[in-house]
């Protein structure tokens, strides 16, 4: 496995793979990697030439800098599991290598509407962070295909949009979103939970899957996001929101006809720890 901490270094050696006309599929990460992220090295190593791994915590994606300041970094151990998922390149750069102050890199794109509800009401900016850095990565690296999860599927939603209104030339590949066995979607802030609370969480699963048996049924989606709300404040747990929207555009849907691609996305605290997670409830 090569690692590369420069980016002229990498894209040197890119540059040489790309004459072979290798494919390259591309997973960015935050690192403190768990079996979800591996699971998309997996999958661009079956689909690509060459797997190219980054591990870089954002700070433009944080608005609280003591969260930034808190974001685990473990990255002897995530190196290890890259090495051991048989990753061809990790890419580990720094703040500076990613916002050099030279840089003639300059994005116009702003996630409007898309950025602000859900995740983005509760996350001012954290959205534009994101399409900055995924950005330049994409424009440092050219990969064929960007593997991402679909846990973070609003991320997924805006980044279809940046590459779709940028004209970049990649493909999306959209994970399924790996669980615990009690259905609670992975995440590395599970470790934050007590034992009690990861049983807990599971209720935030069985909810959407409960939604989508009422959505299947052709109750309203105000009565499911009313029914949704109430079974978590029966465990007493705090949603920050239960929607269902439009997959792509995120619009809210009223109706089961509304829209061909319909998802429904929650964020609920645990132990004070915020979740997030969806359900697709419909894909034309
Ligand atoms: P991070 O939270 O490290 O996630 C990296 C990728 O792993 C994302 O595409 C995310 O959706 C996916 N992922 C997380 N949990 C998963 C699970 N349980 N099953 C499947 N995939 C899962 O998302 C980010 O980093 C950043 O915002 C990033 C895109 C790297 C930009 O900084």
């Amino acid at each position: 496995m090569f690692i590369f901490k420069r980016v002229p270094h990498l894209q040197e050696w890119i540059a040489k793979e790309k004459v072979n006309n290798s494919s390259i599929g591309f997973v960015p990460t935050m690192g403190a990697l768990h079996e979800g992220h591996i699971s998309l090295v997996q999958k661009s190593k079956a689909e690509c030439d060459i797997t190219l791994v980054s591990v870089f915590v954002n700070p433009l994606q944080f608005n609280d800098p003591e969260d930034l300041k808190k974001y685990p970094r473990p990255i002897e151990a995530d190196i290890e599991k890259i090495y051991h998922a048989e990753t061809d390149v990790l890419f580990i750069p720094e703040v500076q290598d990613m916002y050099p102050a030279d840089d003639n890199l300059s994005l116009d794109f702003d996630p409007g509407y898309m950025g602000e509800v859900m995740e983005g009401k509760f996350r001012p900016g954290h959205f534009k962070g994101v399409a900055e850095v995924v950005f330049r990565l994409l424009k440092f690296i050219e990969p064929d295909r960007i593997y991402l999860g679909q846990k973070d599927f609003q991320q997924v939603a805006i980044i279809r949009k940046l590459i779709s209104d940028l004209n970049l030339p990649v493909e999306v590949i959209v994970c399924p979103t790996l669980r615990e066995p009690n259905g609670l979607a992975m995440s590395s802030r599970n470790l934050r939970l007590s034992e009690h609370g990861r049983e807990e969480a599971a209720i935030i699963y069985q909810t959407l899957m409960t939604g989508q048996q009422s959505f299947e049924k052709g109750l309203t989606t105000q009565e499911i996001k009313e029914q949704a709300i109430q079974s978590f404040k029966k465990k007493n747990m705090e949603p920050e929101y239960f929607e269902i929207v439009d997959g792509f555009s995120l619009q809210p849907v009223t109706n089961r006809n509304d829209a061909d691609f319909v998802v429904a996305c929650c964020a609920v605290k645990v132990e004070g720890v915020r979740l997030i997670d969806n359900v697709i409830y419909k894909q034309g």
